[in-house]
């Protein structure tokens, strides 16, 4: 493992909880208004991603940095035939693993710590999702590529805007953490998908976000 990819670990291992807790809404008060003020299209990225899976059942789902497995158990919920989470961070994989056990969708749904790069698919997948990944690539063309490699249909990914306020403050806050962060422009996320060798795209500006549906 390369020295950003064990600093990422590092973090989102110790993150685990307060990760997790801006879904659960288990902070304090004034915490929770400042994710749903401040956050919320972290909250919309997750209608994006469901609405642009359509239609989820019966198809097969890579949730790459899939963190406590929000999205990847959501889409097994669906009805989704298959959905693989893999994270390199091995505390996410036992929260999802334990999730999947627990609601029962664990002969559909499995949980696997790796990095991207490193996973070999056994079939390729109709859809895969990369939310809340790309802002931790420090280079992300072998990223999209790997992508488009293991997918027959179309990825759902979001990459954080680079120029807005939150960009700034983030980049301090997660260095002081000891995470490095990363930020897009639209100029420069539509060559790194052709590259890859996606045919088609849309992209969406949601908040601080850009939202793309990338297809094969
Ligand atoms: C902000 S969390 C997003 C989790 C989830 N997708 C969500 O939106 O709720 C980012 C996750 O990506 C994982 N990650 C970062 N780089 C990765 C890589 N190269 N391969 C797999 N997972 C990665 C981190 O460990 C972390 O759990």
């Amino acid at each position: 493992m390369n020295q950003n990819l064990a600093k990422q670990k590092e973090y989102w291992d110790r993150e685990v909880g307060e990760f997790d807790s801006i879904y659960s809404h288990g902070k304090s008060k004034f915490d929770n208004w400042i994710d749903v003020t401040f956050r919320w299209d972290m909250y919309a990225r997750f209608e994006y991603t469901l609405k642009h899976a359509e239609p989820i059942a019966g198809q097969s789902f890579l949730d790459v940095g899939c963190g406590t497995g929000r999205y990847a158990l959501e889409l097994a919920r669906r009805g989704a035939s298959r959905v693989v989470g893999i994270d390199i961070a091995e505390k996410m994989i036992e929260v999802c693993s334990r999730r999947s056990r627990e609601e029962r969708l664990d002969d559909r749904c499995s949980f696997l710590q790796s990095d991207l790069l490193q996973y070999l698919a056994a079939a390729k997948f109709d859809v895969v999702i990369g939310i809340g990944l790309f802002d931790y690539i420090g280079e992300p063309l072998p990223v999209f590529t790997k992508m488009r490699q293991v997918v027959t249909d179309r990825a759902i990914i979001s990459l954080p805007r680079f120029w807005t306020w939150r960009a700034p403050v983030r980049k301090v806050r997660l260095a002081l953490r000891g995470c490095d962060v990363f930020f897009y422009t639209k100029e420069r996320i539509a060559p790194l998908l052709k590259q890859a060798g996606f045919s088609h795209y849309e992209i969406e500006q949601v908040g601080q976000l850009y939202c793309v549906t990338a297809f094969v």
